[in-house]
Parts: C-alpha cells; structure tokens; sequence
C-alpha cells in the first residue's frame, strides 16, 4: 500500500474520505483543516492528542499523521457505527483509541496536548473545554465563517462563542483563515 494516495493526502486519510463519501458523511475536516491538524500532533510528540466528534475518521486519520512515537490519539464519537469504522481503521496502532459515546468520555485522558474539539464541548460546554487543555496544549476549533469585524461577527450577530474563546483569559487565541470562505480558531492554554 502507498503511504500517499494523493499529493499530500496520507493513506489513511484518503481512506476515511472513501467510507466518508460511501456512507454520506458529509461533516469531514477539510485537508486545509487537516494539514493543521498534523501540524499540531506533530508539535507535540509525547503529548495526548484528542478529538470530540471522530465523524468518518478523516480528521483522525490527519492527527495521527503527525503523531510523534510517544504519543497518544483519543477521540470520541457517539455514532456506534462510525465509531466501530474509525476504531477498526486503527487497531493496528496501539497508540489509538476510538471512544464509542459521548465526548465527555475524552475527560479521563485529559489534561490534551492538542484538542480538536469538533463534535460535542465547542457549543455546550465551552469553559469545561479550555480546563481539559494542558498548559501549553492547543486547541484547534473549525468550521467558522471568516468575519472582518471585531468583535466578530455572524449571521448579523456578534459570534458570542467565538468571542469566548478569542478573549478567554486563559488562553492566546488567534483566527486563521484556513480557505477563503471559512476560519479556524486556535488557541494555547497559557502555562
Ligand atoms: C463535524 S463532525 C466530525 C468530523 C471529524 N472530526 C473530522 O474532522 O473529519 C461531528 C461529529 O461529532 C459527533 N458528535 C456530536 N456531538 C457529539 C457528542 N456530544 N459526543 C460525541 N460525538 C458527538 C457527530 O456524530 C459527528 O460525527
């Protein structure tokens, strides 16, 4: 087997956007989002990597691209059917665990190196999210529309939840346009 199924794009990855297109999954990381992704697990090379929200496995497959030979990759997924599919796709690698549940399931592993919080913490609870971070650790939040204003603004309306995490005292933050029409969040937890 290749290890690059397309420029850039590692096999596991290419994989998880097959099972992603066979079964629908529309809510995949884009490779923009998941070349950030690599580039985080891999600043941390014995650090904890988590994930709320494994969806089809693609941004997981991304994390585990950069994962350093110390570290370890946990992510949660309340779908029993994809998280079987993405624990399946990594039961070769013992630095891997798929978490069939909730996203607070992750807490055990806490405090994370990186989190990328993408299914289930983001929205509902946004405070219990910065305390899972480790000193230092970062957390990586997608899917933001790109907003010239500030404080930014969304559909009309200040972003309340993105205001939070750009001003938390706790952490720098800072939003990075990752394609022309959408933004990421990212932050670390100050020491
Ligand atoms: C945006 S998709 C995840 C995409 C994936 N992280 C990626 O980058 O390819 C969000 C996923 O989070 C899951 N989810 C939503 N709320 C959750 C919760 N409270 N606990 C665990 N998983 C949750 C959904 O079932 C969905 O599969």
């Amino acid at each position: 087997m290749t290890t690059m199924a397309r420029r850039g794009v590692p096999e596991r990855v290419a994989a998880a956007e097959r099972f992603a297109a066979e079964t629908g999954f529309t809510k995949s990381c884009t490779p923009e989002v998941g070349r950030l992704l690599r580039l985080a697990a891999a600043a941390k090379p014995d650090g904890v990597v988590a994930e709320s929200g494994t969806g089809a496995g693609v941004g997981t497959a991304w994390l585990h691209s950069g994962l350093g030979a110390g570290a370890r990759l946990v992510t949660a997924e309340r779908d029993p059917v994809l998280a079987r599919r993405t624990a399946g796709a990594f039961s070769d690698d013992a630095r891997v665990r798929v978490l069939d549940g909730d996203w607070r399931l992750l807490e055990r592993h806490a405090p994370f190196d990186v989190f990328f919080c993408d299914g289930g913490g983001k929205r509902d609870d946004p405070r219990r999210v910065v305390e899972l971070l480790a000193p230092g650790g970062m957390l990586i939040l997608d899917d933001f529309t790109p907003s010239p204003h500030w404080p930014p603004v969304f559909e009309g309306e200040v972003d309340e939840l993105r205001l939070f995490y750009l001003t938390h005292p706790e952490l720098d933050a800072t939003e990075v346009l990752t394609t022309p029409d959408s933004a990421a969040v990212l932050a670390v937890r100050r020491g």
